[in-house]
């Protein structure tokens, strides 16, 4: 990482004056840097003109630019067997008010998304586990463990029949695998508009929220979820899940005492669940059986959900 960061840096100039981007930046009150200068925005332009970018990738890029440092990235999701039945809710509380806690995974830094050229060269496959462990040393026990777990992913993706998947460690191959899925580059990108970013040890319980805006991101139910993975910089996981809706959703704090007190954040409902495993802690807590009910969750701040052109349920409601 050490050799890598400086030539990040090099490669992210600053500018000034963006045209798309003020509104979707955290916290930007002031001249936003021009993202038209660095390659990879310059290749969403190309391939998805006009197409506004989501606020994931705009805050991977800028961060790039603000810091010049990467950090680890970690959520502290707990893979495999999710305990907690918490993560799971009921389709019919995607409504304007209704109260829920809501559980959303933490994302705790912005981890560095590499240009493309320098995520090509970096070996990426479980085959090469110990040299990507050297390139990231000193990693932790922990992180060497969730490395191995996100290549295995990658390699071997763990998808119900019928579901396609993939990794992409850049914009422009998240961009392709994206496009790919759907079958067409006519593709919208929506994130989550305004998910803080956490302090380590965020209670990921927040408190309890009211609904007041829900918006379908689409009116097909063919979707391509990704999902940033836990990986020294940003890999994500890209996948289809049909029939699947998704909805930004606005939750505002009931005692308004909650911080924060307003987020926007993207839910995902799994409308057919009959492949899930009855094991599911969900339907376990419910007394329910795979296929008896949809199935919806929150995702966290990096996620990013694809529809096809032309298909959005609403254009401006990640973006607003
Ligand atoms: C939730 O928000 C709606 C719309 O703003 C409001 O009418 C309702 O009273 C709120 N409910 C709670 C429990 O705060």
């Amino acid at each position: 990482m050490d050799l890598l960061l400086p030539l990040i840096s090099l490669l992210l100039v600053a500018g000034g004056g963006g045209r798309w981007l003020g509104s979707f930046v955290d916290g930007a009150t002031t001249a936003v840097p021009n993202l038209e200068e660095v390659p990879s925005a310059a290749y969403w332009e190309t391939v998805l003109p006009g197409i506004p970018m989501p606020p994931a990738i705009i805050n991977l890029l800028l961060a790039q630019q603000n810091e010049g440092e990467g950090s680890h990235h970690a959520h502290s999701h707990k893979h495999g067997n999710k305990k907690q039945a918490g993560v799971f809710f009921f389709h019919d509380m995607l409504r304007l008010g209704s109260v829920i806690i809501p559980t959303i995974p933490l994302t705790t830094s912005l981890p560095a998304l590499l240009p493309h050229n320098i995520a090509k060269s970096i070996p990426f496959s479980t085959e090469r586990l110990s040299d990507i462990i050297a390139i990231f040393a000193p990693a932790s026990l922990a992180m060497a463990r969730e490395i191995r777990w996100t290549l295995d992913t990658c390699d071997h993706p763990r998808t119900l029949p019928g579901q396609k998947a993939g990794c992409a460690t850049s914009l422009e191959s998240l961009t392709e695998l994206a496009s790919s899925l759907h079958g067409t580059h006519n593709v919208h990108a929506f994130s989550a508009a305004n998910l803080p970013i956490d302090a380590a040890g965020t209670p990921a319980l927040r408190g309890m929220y009211n609904m007041t805006a829900v918006r379908k991101l689409s009116d097909s139910q063919e979707i391509v979820t990704c999902h940033d993975l836990t990986y020294p910089y940003t890999v994500y996981y890209c996948h289809t899940a049909n029939p699947t809706a998704a909805y930004t959703v606005t939750l505002e704090s009931v005692d308004g005492a909650t911080v924060p007190q307003v987020m926007e954040a993207l839910a995902v409902c799994h409308l057919d669940t009959s492949r899930w495993s009855p094991k599911n802690p969900f339907f376990e807590m419910h007394n329910l059986k795979p296929g008896d009910v949809a199935v919806c969750h929150f995702l966290t701040k990096l996620s990013i959900i694809w529809v096809r052109g032309g298909e959005q349920g609403d254009t401006h409601a990640a973006t607003r």
